[in-house]
């Protein structure tokens, strides 16, 4: 079996919907015919700085809410990317290997540090793609789903697995990037030609999974439609109800044109109706189950210490390799 690895931020209180039809629904896929590891990245998040019990409280609402989605802890290994030492003990070594360079020519870090200035961007930033490698090179990862804007960590990846082999000796997979073109591409509800993000201007036009029924619903009937009254997809002229209809169609599993065929002579506000029954029909289980996992966190812990065991067992042979490689001498164990 391929193995995957990929990572997510626990940045947000709640998944949107974009994430989920983006990332987390292919995630849950793959752990069916691939050896799947899936880490919740906490170290990245302090690139950004949060409050202590901010950033543990997402971190444990993350992981529930992977579990709660469907990915299943005995079909995947599931860990919090702190538990292991080994992540930032590769990443150094990989630090040594990376260009100055290289690094500065990250698009994301150049954003980011141009939107900050250089003395309010910290060291962690720059380094945050070579800390991704080691993520993805520590389990000798095949493949990593990742979307679109994470392809040039993933070259970087290559770039310095390659480097390491090709210096060191063969110790690295090289990883593929699996690139998730969204099985639908799910756009701001109020500004219908933005994609749906945690980072838009407002809150209004962003599907929290974790939101109560009535929040969504409400935002669901407040989305901007389009001049006209039919409900057909039509991207360019009709980008609100285009939307909707990727939505309920990536939920429901009915196709687009069926969908057109059963809304076609009724209005915006059925269809807008039956869009916020999808969402509340698909979500509602997904929020339940997630606080009650978070209800006992005990439980949970226990959950990500033992995905945490699983993951250790590859990664401290993978850093072991790494070491011996590098002529560094081996300490007693
Ligand atoms: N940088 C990724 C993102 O923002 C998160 C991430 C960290 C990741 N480590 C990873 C993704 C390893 C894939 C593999 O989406």
């Amino acid at each position: 079996m391929k193995r995957v690895l990929s990572g997510i931020q626990p940045t947000a209180d709640s998944f949107h919907l974009g994430n989920y039809l983006g990332a987390v629904k292919q995630w849950v896929d793959l752990q069916k015919d691939h050896d799947a590891f899936y880490c919740v990245v906490d170290l990245h998040a302090l690139t950004v700085e949060t409050e202590p019990a901010l950033l543990r409280r997402r971190t444990l609402v993350a992981a529930a809410q992977l579990i709660a989605l469907g990915l299943d802890p005995s079909k995947c290994t599931l860990f919090i990317q702190s538990h292991l030492s080994e992540h930032n003990q590769l990443g150094w070594v990989l630090e040594c290997l990376a260009g100055f360079g290289e690094a500065s020519r990250m698009t994301q870090f150049k954003d980011k540090s141009q939107k900050s200035g250089a003395d309010r961007t910290v060291v962690g930033l720059f380094t945050y793609p070579i800390l991704q490698a080691a993520d993805i090179m520590l389990y000798q990862a095949h493949r990593v789903p990742v979307g679109e804007d994470q392809r040039q960590h993933i070259e970087l990846t290559r770039d310095l697995g390659q480097r390491f082999n090709s210096r060191y000796g063969e110790t690295f997979v090289i990883p593929e990037a699996h690139i998730m073109k969204s099985a639908a591409k799910i756009n701001d509800l109020q500004d219908p030609t933005a994609k749906m993000s945690k980072s838009s201007a407002s809150n209004a036009g962003v599907i929290d999974i974790l939101d109560a029924t009535d929040i969504n619903v409400k935002k669901i009937k407040s989305a901007v439609t389009d001049a006209g009254k039919e409900v057909v997809f039509d991207e360019k002229n009709k980008p609100g109800i285009s939307n909707l209809l990727t939505i309920h169609s990536a939920l429901s599993g009915i196709s687009i044109t069926e969908l057109e065929n059963e809304f076609a002579g009724k209005g915006y506000g059925d269809f807008k109706g039956a869009v916020a029954d999808v969402v509340t029909a698909y979500f509602a289980p997904v929020r339940e189950k997630t606080q009650q996992l978070l209800a006992d966190e005990a439980a949970l812990l226990k959950i990500l210490n033992d995905g945490s065991q699983k993951a250790r067992a590859v990664a401290s042979a993978t850093l072991d390799k790494t070491y011996a490689a590098l002529g560094l001498v081996p300490r007693n164990k």
